[in-house]
């Protein structure tokens, strides 16, 4: 079992990624923590590519305070909690003695669908109230409040009755969580849905903002603002960063978020010298007391998604993923709407309108990436097999078949 080296964490860190494990080490006194991707070492797939014997996780785990983020929880989908994912997050947060957890306040999984890709969650009091009940199970289930992180989004949905910080201050208020703020979603969101990211920080409760993260992106051609993880942080987006860490006193962490072109190393560095500066302007240099959030909730009912309230925004999302991944019902919603929904009960006609109104042009991108995700899926599964197959082949000494 690891010490308390990982209780409080504190400072500007990297998300960890194995190929750049010997550079981080190497600028150890430079970056103060590293965020583990849990599904990286829970998704039998991701650790096989990546530290098959987690050599370089205990390596890493040794030398940094490290806190988790976990990508596939989906908490604002009205359904079963997916019981293997939150069994593996738990036992991987146990075994390596971690605290500090987050994950995202989106929905991508549906029906047993995962998109991988994060779609908004309405912004209206129904998603609060469901929001609510899955964190709270959630956070039963992991034994610890946790984090949760505003997402880019393609398109709101329609006819939302809260602006997007009005929902996360709703959220704050129903819950103990804290906000990861990614202030790269934030500039990128403002960007893309026409809002002032300063008037977002100004409704949001920034006493609640504990994480914060900064990612790479650029501009599409089509003029969209992309978050693509591959590229130094934006020049536009320091300024943000720089007036949501004056503001947002009670942050802790803060994760330098690259996901490829890691190198050349020095690049990262740059930008991880440049967020301490911010940082530690208006941050003491030595950690203050960690203040844990009072709940305000005595007693929240268990998330059931059969219950009558969540029936329409349960069906809507359905619905919305049949519009996305299943060619069928995509088929027969083009024919005639009304009817298709049927199959996913989805009488209420105001949610009924909300599915009419996601804009087409969103609906076929998703559904393009769906379809191509589906074929990645295969030829990985296919790959996956033939290598277990050789590993056997090779442990029997017959050096394949
Ligand atoms: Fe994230
Ligand atoms: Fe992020």
């Amino acid at each position: 079992m690891a010490s308390s080296l990982h209780q409080t964490p504190y400072g500007v860190g990297l998300a960890y990624r194995f190929n750049v494990h010997e550079e981080a080490v190497a600028h150890r006194s430079e970056i103060d923590l590293l965020e583990l991707s849990t599904e990286d070492y829970i998704v039998r797939e991701r650790r096989i590519y990546s530290d098959p014997d987690e050599r370089l996780l205990h390596n890493a785990l040794a030398r940094f305070p490290c806190v988790a983020h976990g990508l596939s929880l989906s908490i604002g989908t009205v359904g079963e909690l997916d019981d293997v994912y939150l069994k593996a997050t738990d036992r991987f947060l146990r075994e390596h003695a971690i605290e500090v957890f987050s994950e995202h306040l989106a929905f991508h999984r549906v029906d047993g669908n995962d998109l991988t890709m994060f779609l908004s969650l309405p912004f209206e009091e129904v998603a609060v109230q469901w929001v609510k009940r899955n964190y709270y199970e959630t956070r039963r289930r992991l034994g610890r409040p946790f984090a949760l992180e505003n997402v880019t989004y393609a398109f709101p949905v329609p006819h939302g009755t809260l602006s997007e910080a009005d929902f996360l201050r709703r959220i704050c208020e129903e819950t103990d969580c804290t906000l990861l703020l990614d202030v790269t979603n934030v500039f990128n969101n403002s960007r893309n849905h026409g809002y002032d990211p300063i008037e977002f920080f100004d409704r949001l409760p920034m006493d609640r903002v504990s994480q914060m993260h900064l990612a790479g992106g650029h501009q599409l051609p089509d003029g969209r603002w992309e978050d693509s993880h591959s590229a130094p942080v934006m020049d536009e987006v320091w300024p943000l960063f720089d007036e949501a860490v004056r503001r947002a006193e009670n942050t802790r962490i803060v994760i330098l978020e690259r996901d490829s072109k890691l190198n050349p190393f020095s690049s990262v560095m740059t930008d991880i010298r440049k967020a301490r500066e911010i940082f530690y302007t208006h941050r003491p240099a030595e950690a203050p007391e960690y203040l844990p959030v009072e709940s305000p909730s005595r007693t929240v009912p268990a998330p059931d998604p059969m219950a009558p309230e969540f029936a329409g925004f349960r069906s809507f999302q359905r619905a919305l993923m049949g519009r996305i991944a299943d060619p069928s019902f995509r088929k027969e919603f083009r024919e005639n709407a009304p009817r298709a929904v049927r199959r996913y009960e989805l009488t209420d006609p105001e949610w009924f309108q909300k599915l009419l109104d996601c804009p087409g042009k969103h609906i076929h991108e998703f559904e393009e990436a769906w379809d191509y995700f589906r074929k990645e899926d295969k030829e990985i599964e296919k790959e996956y097999e033939q290598r277990e197959w050789a590993a056997w082949a090779n442990q029997l000494g017959t050096g394949g078949w």
